[in-house]
């Protein structure tokens, strides 16, 4: 495959050089806006016929490199497929192109009494299609599911400019193999995701939420384990903040911690139908945890303004220590009980090395734990120290080196650490069978 772009003539054509979050810099020359599935397919068949490397963008707010341009490739944004087809009130179920912005989605729902499936911090940015790509997880995973479950129907190109469709807007469909599968949480290598169908449900009429301090990381397990248990149906987030990322947040964005002791944050959220039975089911999980101590500190907010200025603590820590200094990120997915080891083994691990901080947040609701370091600039003997390190630790417990990220251009070297060596080689088959001439965003997800 030829690594240089030649030039295509296209109406949509700028000159731009992409540069994400996280140090990660690409060059193009070339970015492609399509309108519409059409446009795609004819720019996909064009580039497959020139071998000209393509690489799938939706908001750019991917944490792995997915999205960049790592030589030249012909950068094909979504940003103007935004247009929302269908929304069916009864099913739930809402259609609309791949670069519709996940906000913009959820306030369209919001309108006839549905909610999108996820959330997540960079809502206000991402597009639908790169979540899809991503398989993105976020805030709520643990109430509505992933999205290869809310994800009904699918259509995409592939890399020879052919629609593969796979739209429906049922939830039962055992009618031979699900393709749509395999496209989601492909990181733009096996097609350009041009539509979807999404399972929406009812918007919470009633929603709480409370952050708990904890003394304890046993503490915080108790906590879940009740929650789980007596919140059960109406828990729709269980999300952690150490203490290091709660200073940062206080430090670096100058938002205010309500609590004033605690080793580890707690931000519980219930949505449900009846804000009576809610509250009442809050309060008795409240009072169970306080009164065994696993809870050493809480509040409740008053009201949307509360109830955001709470999730801003949590979903702000990464653009905190962003503020820090370079960040080396990690978003691996362990059993519960091991969440919070691995912050504490990089401590001791990076101990004596010119580190700032090692935080530890995200969604322990899902066994998904966000390890970040921070240093004042890039730092390679860092770097060195930390990997393969961390990949092995994770291995060593069974989990999984990336958990909702995806492996993109940063980790896609360290995909045996979570995949067997049979798995990687089907991928790769399947990456052949789909794209023989490996047009479609190259050097992501798959080793070399
Ligand atoms: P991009 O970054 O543009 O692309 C991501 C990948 O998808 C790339 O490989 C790209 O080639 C591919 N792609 C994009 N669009 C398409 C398409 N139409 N067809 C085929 N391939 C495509 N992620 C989580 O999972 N959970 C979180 O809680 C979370 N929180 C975040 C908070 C912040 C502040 C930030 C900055 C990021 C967060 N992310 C999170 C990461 C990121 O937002 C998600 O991965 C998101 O799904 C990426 O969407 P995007 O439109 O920005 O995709
Ligand atoms: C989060 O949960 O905040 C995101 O996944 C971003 C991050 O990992 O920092
Ligand atoms: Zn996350």
């Amino acid at each position: 495959m030829s690594s240089r772009s030649e030039a295509i003539t296209c109406e949509f054509c700028i000159a731009l050089q992409v540069r994400v979050l996280y140090c990660i810099t690409g060059a193009s020359s070339l970015v492609l806006k399509p309108k519409t599935t059409d446009d795609v397919s004819r720019i996909m068949a064009h580039c497959d016929k020139r071998h000209l490397a393509v690489v799938p963008q939706g908001g750019n707010t991917g944490l792995v490199g997915g999205s960049v341009p790592v030589f030249d490739e012909v950068v094909l944004s979504t940003a103007l497929m935004n247009k929302i087809l269908d929304l069916d009130e009864i099913s739930g179920v809402v259609t609309c192109q791949a670069g519709c912005i996940l906000e913009t989605l959820d306030d369209h729902v919001a309108e006839r009494g549905l909610a999108m499936p996820l959330d997540l911090g960079a809502k206000a940015s991402c597009h639908i299609g790169g979540n899809v790509s991503t398989s993105a997880g976020g805030l709520r995973l643990i109430r509505y599911g992933s999205l290869h479950g809310s994800v009904l129907g699918l259509e995409a190109v592939l890399a020879s400019g052919e629609v593969l469709d796979c739209m429906s807007g049922m939830r039962k469909d055992n009618t031979g193999y699900d393709l749509k599968q395999l496209l989601i949480g492909s990181e733009g290598t096996l097609g350009v995701v041009t539509k979807v169908a999404i399972l929406c449900p009812s918007r919470p009429a009633a929603v709480n939420v409370a952050l708990l301090a904890c003394n304890s990381f046993a503490d915080v397990l108790k906590t879940l384990q009740k929650g789980k248990a007596m919140l059960s149906e109406i828990l729709s987030a269980f999300e952690l903040i150490d203490s290091a990322s709660m200073m940062a947040v206080e430090k670096y964005l100058h938002l205010r911690n309500p609590l004033s002791s605690g080793e580890f944050y707690c931000l519980i959220e219930t949505s449900g139908s009846h804000a009576g039975h809610d509250e009442e089911k809050l309060t008795a999980f409240l009072d169970s945890v306080m009164e065994e101590g696993s809870v050493c500190d809480g509040t409740v907010a008053q009201g949307i303004t509360q109830q955001k200025d709470l999730w801003a603590l949590r979903e702000r820590v990464a653009e905190a220590l962003l503020r820090e200094g370079y960040t080396y990120k990690y978003d691996v997915s362990l059993p519960t009980r091991h969440f919070y080891d691995i912050v504490v083994d990089m401590r001791r691990h990076l101990a004596g090395a010119a580190v700032l901080g090692c935080y530890g947040y995200g969604h322990v609701g899902d066994g998904n734990v966000h390890l970040n370091v921070t240093t004042r600039q890039y730092d390679a003997d860092v770097g060195h120290r930390i990997e393969p390190y961390v990949f092995e630790w994770v291995r060593g417990r069974h989990g999984s080196i990336s958990a909702e990220h995806g492996l993109g251009f940063k980790k896609r070297d360290f995909i045996h650490y979570s995949k067997a060596a049979s798995a990687v080689a089907w991928m790769k088959r399947f990456k052949t069978l789909m794209d023989p001439n490996g047009i479609l965003n190259p050097y992501k997800t798959l080793p070399e």
